[in-house]
């Protein structure tokens, strides 16, 4: 397998699968709903994971694919290697700001993560990183992640976790929020990843997430020394939806100690 060759063909897909949504912005969208009224998706996210798909297939017939517009395979096992694509993370941006959005790739062998990359379409921003060679924002490498006190510390998060809702107790995260310098909430899980993984923000908690929401910033905080996990404290598989917490280091383990470890998550 020729990593480095894989590497930059799949950040040339990217830019090219970039260039063809900010070419549609002035074209009239399609939105479809999905599992309710507020989970939507466009005939541009289709499209894209499609792009990505017929690439994929004719350089590396081999290799499996798991999409979230599901056109591509019914994975039951990691083995092998695996693209875990989101082809727009941040739809509802995507629709109503044409802004904040994502386009995240991750490929991983046997379950571990080798490639990242996330694209910010609009301010054409592509972070990327290749396991063991360092993360990138464009051409400039990432600084290594330093430890913050959650006093000094800005979480992202969705403020539906800290209202009443059938997932957890609401009341759970209060104190976190409380004690955080501030909170900001972006709408793409990928984008508030590599926030996380540049320093803009210093973690990121979702309930709810599936792999190919968190496949490839994984890759790229995880190269930077940051910590990736679901609310337990435990790893990720890949395979199923699972909730995620994404931090500093020293950061991860002191929220996880004094905040989260009576959460049922
Ligand atoms: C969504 C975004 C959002 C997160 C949702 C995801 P999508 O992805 O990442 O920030 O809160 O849980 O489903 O549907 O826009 O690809
Ligand atoms: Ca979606
Ligand atoms: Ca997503
Ligand atoms: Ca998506």
């Amino acid at each position: 397998m020729k990593w480095e060759s894989l590497y930059s063909q799949a950040k040339q897909w990217v830019n090219e699968a970039g260039e063809r949504i900010r070419q549609s912005f002035n074209q009239r969208l399609s939105i479809q709903t999905k599992s309710n009224a507020n989970d939507l998706v466009t005939n541009i996210d289709k499209e894209t994971e499609q792009f990505f798909i017929k690439k994929i297939k004719e350089a590396y017939p081999h290799h499996k694919i798991m999409g979230e517009e599901g056109f591509g395979d019914k994975l039951d096992s990691l083995k092998g290697i695996v693209w875990m694509i989101d082809p727009i993370d941040g739809t509802m941006n995507f629709i109503h700001q044409q802004r904040n959005f994502a386009i995240s790739i991750g490929v991983y062998e046997d379950g571990v993560g080798k490639i990242g990359l996330v694209y910010d379409v609009v301010h054409d921003e592509l972070y990327h990183a290749f396991s063991g060679k360092g993360a990138y924002l464009n051409e400039t490498p990432i600084a290594n992640l330093s430890e913050t006190a959650v006093n000094k510390s800005i979480i992202a998060l969705n403020a539906t976790w800290v209202m009443k809702n059938h997932r957890i107790d609401h009341n759970l995260l209060i104190p976190l929020v409380r004690d955080a310098r501030g909170t900001r909430s972006y709408g793409s899980a990928a984008l508030e990843m590599v926030f996380v993984a540049t320093g803009r923000v210093d973690a990121y908690i979702s309930m709810r997430l599936s792999p190919w929401d968190y496949a490839a910033g994984a890759v790229i905080i995880e190269e930077l020394g940051g910590v990736v996990t679901n609310l337990r404290g435990e790893k990720l598989d890949y395979l199923t939806q699972d909730s995620l917490f994404v931090a500093k280091p020293g950061l991860h383990q002191t929220i996880l100690q004094e905040y989260l470890k009576d959460g049922k998550w």
